[in-house]
């Protein structure tokens, strides 16, 4: 089996790839974005995720995908920002049909939590770890002495008057157009709130705002340890990779 493999994470807004060396956990190419269509319907979406597959000439190869959904043997569950076309879809094998690929498909926040498990921040943890990816929703993952526990979603626990991601993702921290002080203050909120359920020894912030981790850490508890992923907004990607190695032969 080639160490190098095609990780694609498809986000409600933005899909991106690259290839993988799933040995070193680290992207051997440039990564492509594109647009996630508008319509977020699975034939337009299965539409962007092979013209990637072609850009990087992966057609019939191992293929590991990180979606924003609930994922039980291949199938989605949820679709929450996402069209609800989705719920119930094999999507392991409608996207197998579509790329000749060998394709692994697992939660998105999951596959970001592996690739911090494996290579980041997490590596060697013990203990309780969470991840929250902040996109357009709120992923989570959470690990147990570096044992997955699938499916978890951290973004939708109630919160307020309406589900988690709804105040604190970075699409609401773009529509309600808070600054950085603002959004820290009702993220930190939303951590002790995580943090008084389940205590962890570590939390780990990916997404595509991890990268911006500076300008937000300094209004955070001080007694909850929070980190940003370490590889940021590309943990998405190895961790899709690494998923279809951890799994595929078992699906
Ligand atoms: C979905 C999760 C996903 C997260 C990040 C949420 O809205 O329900 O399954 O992990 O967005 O994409």
């Amino acid at each position: 089996m080639s160490k190098y493999i095609l990780g694609i994470d498809v986000g409600a807004t933005g899909t991106k790839a690259a290839m993988v060396d799933i040995d070193a956990g680290e992207l051997v190419t440039e990564k492509i974005k594109l647009k996630t269509p508008e319509s977020k319907k699975p034939e337009d979406m299965a539409a962007v995720i092979c013209e990637l597959v072609d850009r990087f000439e992966q057609r019939g190869n191992p293929i590991g995908i990180g979606f924003p959904a609930v994922i039980r043997n291949g199938v989605a569950l949820t679709a929450s920002n996402i069209h609800k076309q989705w719920i119930g879809m094999p999507i392991n094998t409608f996207l197998e049909e579509k790329t000749q690929g060998q394709i692994y498909v697992i939660n998105d926040a999951d596959a970001a939590g592996i690739s911090e498990m494996t290579y980041g921040v997490g590596k060697d943890k013990n203990g309780t770890v969470i991840l929250l990816t902040l996109g357009t929703g709120i992923g989570s993952a959470i690990f147990k002495d570096g044992l997955l526990l699938r499916n978890t979603e951290l973004g939708h626990l109630r919160y307020n008057d309406n589900i988690a991601e709804y105040f604190v993702s970075n699409t609401a921290r773009k529509r309600d157009k808070m600054d950085w002080p603002e959004y820290s203050k009702a993220l930190n909120s939303y951590l002790e709130y995580v943090h008084k359920i389940f205590y962890p020894d570590l939390l780990i912030l990916g997404g595509g705002i991890s990268k911006r981790f500076e300008l937000f850490k300094e209004h955070f508890g001080s007694h909850i340890q929070v980190v940003p992923a370490q590889k940021f907004n590309n943990a998405g990607i190895i961790g899709a990779a690494l998923a279809w190695r951890k799994y595929y032969s078992k699906a």
